[in-house]
């Protein structure tokens, strides 16, 4: 009859194998380092944003946004406009539902400040296709520290979802090679091959 008051029979009360007691030794040195290494990565960490970040409200980005775009315009896509920011210079990028404004041209090998925020909801900026990532936060004034090294038309693509209209919503960044204020040379015809990199 087994009940509370007699000892049940099996081995359960045997003093822990030494096995049982290096593996629970590892482990809970293990737990030690990721907890350590918590902290030690905010700290030292290569996924923290490069650059600065300050509170800013969605109108006074924008604001600043809309100043910046009206003062290096040197084009306009579908109502949206193409910027070329001299080298050097501090540059922005807001997602908004649905697109990023405004549209950039850079020059490769300069260094610019790309300040990143968004107007409404979270957006994420996905820079296609380099796979480079970086959420934006309303509230926030992200300014990356970049060096575009390598030319090229690419997307900024949303990967965040952020309402109805997140699969539609796309920028864009060119990079090219020298005065990115000059209009681009005419295309030659080779150049002008169909993009079959299935860009969206
Ligand atoms: Cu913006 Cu999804």
């Amino acid at each position: 009859m087994h009940t509370a008051i007699t000892t049940p029979r099996g081995i359960w009360w045997v003093r822990a194998h030494k096995g049982e007691k290096v593996w629970v030794t590892i482990a809970f040195a293990w737990c030690m380092v990721l907890f350590a290494m918590m902290p030690l990565w905010h700290f030292k960490g290569g996924q923290n944003p490069a650059g600065v970040r300050h509170k800013v409200t969605p109108a006074a980005f924008m604001a600043r946004v809309q100043e910046f775009a009206d003062q290096y315009k040197v084009g306009e896509e579908n109502g949206v406009p193409l910027v070329a920011p001299p080298p050097g210079s501090d540059i922005y990028m807001i997602g908004l539902q649905w697109r990023w404004y405004p549209e950039l041209r850079l020059t490769k090998g300069a260094t610019y400040t790309l300040h990143l925020s968004a107007f409404d909801v979270n957006h994420g900026f996905n820079l296609y296709p380099l796979n480079i990532n970086f959420m934006v936060v309303p509230g926030y004034d992200y300014g990356l520290r970049i060096v575009p090294n390598q030319i090229g038309d690419y997307r900024v693509v949303c990967n965040e979802f952020c309402g109805i209209g997140h699969h539609v919503m796309l920028g864009r960044i060119v990079v090219v090679d020298g005065d990115n204020r000059a209009p681009p040379a005419a295309a030659s015809p080779a150049a002008a091959a169909p993009n079959t990199g299935g860009a969206p």
